[in-house]
């Protein structure tokens, strides 16, 4: 018989409040930051002054607490009283010039919010709104390299201060991409970038203290070993630095246990965390790849299950396929699946691809009798990798 709602209640929690742990949750103080968080409050602290604030671009890898931070100043600057307005945009989901300029509208002249107004009737409606009363408009925009038509957008936005005779816009963008610049307009780049803030990576012992302030609201008092703490964060910082990764191994680690209905976080649990949340992420990138990029990767699982002819050919070529076998494989595959195979050009950039979600990694080989040749491993269990990939399919 299962258990009743009862039951699982009563069994207790290792967890005060489980929402404290979620990468959604906004603490109130971000330790390891105050640098940062004092440069972006210097960055918009003319806007408070009745003065236009220089763009601003704010760089980091994933999880080192950009987001948090911009979002941290911003709360304390709409307490502050100043003639100005801010918008945050996602830029993930709000991608281009069109949506971004509706969302704008959409907040702050609500009544021109209708579809199927152009962009040149929005810009107007954000100009007469911004002269108004000649307020400071400081528009976030996070996760900026998700924008399709970025120059047009930071050309629009710019150019709106020539246009307006009261006020201003300021733009604060946010990535974790630095190579998006190659793709901007050298004009869009030079006003993006009028000030920008770096947001180095979390060394082991920062984790450390940022997960403690964590587990001290978030988790009964005593229950999370140090020793486990100090785990997670020491795997966080050898991989990115990034706390919303040691944050999850966490978050993770005490559902094991209250799953198992033990009453302590210890190492042992932290480690079977690592390899679910591991697994989440690459569950995660792996159902929404696109067909061929799946098709190469499920090429590369059932070969690297098989024994790859490199494995014949080398002694230490443990788990190395070469990548002509893997282009064979995909063309196999795809004809089996019905779908016709893209060129080697194209194959090349599905495995770039997959690299770059870290899914495969690849090395050249060195100089041998085949030549320069590309060597791919796969990044997780294989029979793991093509059991997503099947179910997925279906
Ligand atoms: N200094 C800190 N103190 C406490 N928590 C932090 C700190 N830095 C980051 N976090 C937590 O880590 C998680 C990720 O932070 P955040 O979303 O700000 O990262 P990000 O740099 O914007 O990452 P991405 O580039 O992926 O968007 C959040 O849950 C946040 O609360
Ligand atoms: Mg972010």
């Amino acid at each position: 018989m299962p258990e009743s709602f009862s039951d699982i209640l009563s069994r207790g929690s290792v967890f005060i409040d489980r929402n404290v742990m979620s990468p959604h949750y906004i603490p109130e103080n971000l330790p390891h930051r105050e640098k940062e968080i004092n440069k972006i409050m210097r960055a918009v602290l003319p806007a408070l002054k009745n003065q236009r604030p220089q763009n601003l671009f704010i760089y980091g890898k994933t999880g080192t607490g950009k987001t948090s931070s911009v979002k941290y100043v911003m709360a304390k600057f709409a307490e502050m009283k100043s003639n100005s307005a801010i918008s945050h945009v996602n830029c993930r989901i709000y991608n281009s010039r069109y949506r971004i300029l509706n969302k704008m509208v959409a907040e702050h002249a609500p009544k021109f919010a209708k579809p199927g107004f152009g962009i040149s009737f929005l810009y107007e409606k954000i100009l007469d709104w911004v002269e108004g009363d000649g307020k400071n408009f400081i528009v976030i925009l996070d996760e900026i390299d998700m924008v399709r038509d970025l120059d047009d957008l930071v050309y629009t936005l710019t150019r709106a201060n020539d246009d307006l005779t009261k006020g201003g816009i300021s733009i604060i963008g946010i990535s974790n991409r630095l190579s998006f610049k190659d793709r901007l307009d050298p004009r869009s780049r030079s006003s993006l970038l009028e000030t920008e803030i770096v947001f180095p990576p979390y060394n082991s012992k920062q984790l450390q203290s940022i997960l403690e302030g964590r587990v001290k609201v978030g988790f009964a008092d005593g229950v999370v070993r140090e020793s486990a703490i100090n785990l997670a964060a020491a795997i966080a910082s050898q991989e990115t630095g990034d706390a919303r990764y040691a944050l999850q191994l966490l978050l993770k680690a005490g559902e094991i246990v209250d799953e198992a209905g033990g009453n302590g976080v210890e190492d042992k649990d932290v480690e079977l965390a690592r390899k679910s949340v591991d697994e989440d992420v690459a569950y995660d990138a792996i159902s929404t790849l696109p067909e061929h990029q799946r098709v190469v990767l499920y090429a590369v699982a059932s070969m690297t299950i098989s024994g790859s002819r490199y494995q014949k050919l080398s002694d230490n070529g443990e788990g190395y396929l070469l990548s002509g076998e893997v282009y064979e494989g995909y063309l196999s595959y795809s004809r089996k699946l019905g779908k016709k195979p893209r060129s080697a050009r194209w194959f090349r950039q599905y495995l770039s691809d997959l690299e770059m979600l870290g899914l495969i990694t690849m090395v050249e080989s060195g100089k041998g009798q085949r030549g320069h040749t590309r060597l791919i491993r796969i990044a997780y269990s294989p029979e793991k990798v093509k059991d997503i990939i099947e179910k997925s399919i279906a």
